[in-house]
């Protein structure tokens, strides 16, 4: 398991699988605003439930977020598109609606920079987030993210064009306790 400050990142356990696809799937609007491709409802014992790990993709790492002192479930996050050649990868968060606004956001950030720059040896993260998503913003900045840029109207959400927000963060940059 990696470690932060407040949160643990382990492999996806199987009991995490119908929370997660209950508090983050099948809550249309959240999924809507973190997710890229359209929603649509898959049954729980559908063959590729999403949450759950399909078999080993050499470009997308899932976890578990779960909470240092108790080991309880907070939610999950990814590294995603891992590009070996220019070593490069995005960044993915979900958090249960219950840890949302407890200062994870940042604790989760921090894991995924210390995983991708130091174990796996990237260079540049990248996150995209609605530009709407002040708490995203924040949490990815307090880890020196910057912004690079603004995709127009690039995100379809729930009946309207949404902007997004490019985030950046080259490994030279990254101060790993930083979190300002
Ligand atoms: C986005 C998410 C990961 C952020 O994590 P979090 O732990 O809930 O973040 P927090 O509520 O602690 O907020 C982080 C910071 O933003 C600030 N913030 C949050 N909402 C804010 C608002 N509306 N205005 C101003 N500041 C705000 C918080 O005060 C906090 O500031 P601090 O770091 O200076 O203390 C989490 O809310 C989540 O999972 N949301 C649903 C899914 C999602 O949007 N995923 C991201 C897709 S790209």
């Amino acid at each position: 398991m990696l470690s932060g400050g407040k949160v643990g990142l382990r492999a996806r356990h199987e009991d995490d699988v119908p929370i997660l696809h209950t508090e983050l799937h099948d809550d249309v609007t959240t999924h809507a605003r973190a997710n890229g491709r359209p929603w649509r409802p898959v049954a729980r014992d559908a063959k590729d439930p999403p949450f759950s790990v399909k078999e080993e993709d050499e470009r997308f790492v899932p976890f578990s977020v779960v909470d240092l002192a108790g080991g309880t479930l907070l939610g999950s996050a990814v590294l995603w598109d891992i590009d070996t050649h220019n070593r490069s990868a995005h960044i993915g968060l979900g958090l249960r609606p219950s840890a949302r606004g407890k200062g994870y956001g940042a604790d989760v950030v921090a894991v995924l920079c210390h995983y991708g720059f130091v174990v796996r040896g990237l260079h540049r993260l990248q996150i995209e987030t609605l530009s709407d998503n002040i708490a995203m913003l924040r949490s990815a900045e307090r880890n020196g993210f910057v912004r690079e840029g603004v995709l127009r109207s690039s995100g379809w959400v729930m009946g309207e064009f949404m902007d997004e927000v490019l985030l950046g963060l080259l490994a030279q940059d990254w101060k790993p306790d930083a979190r300002d």
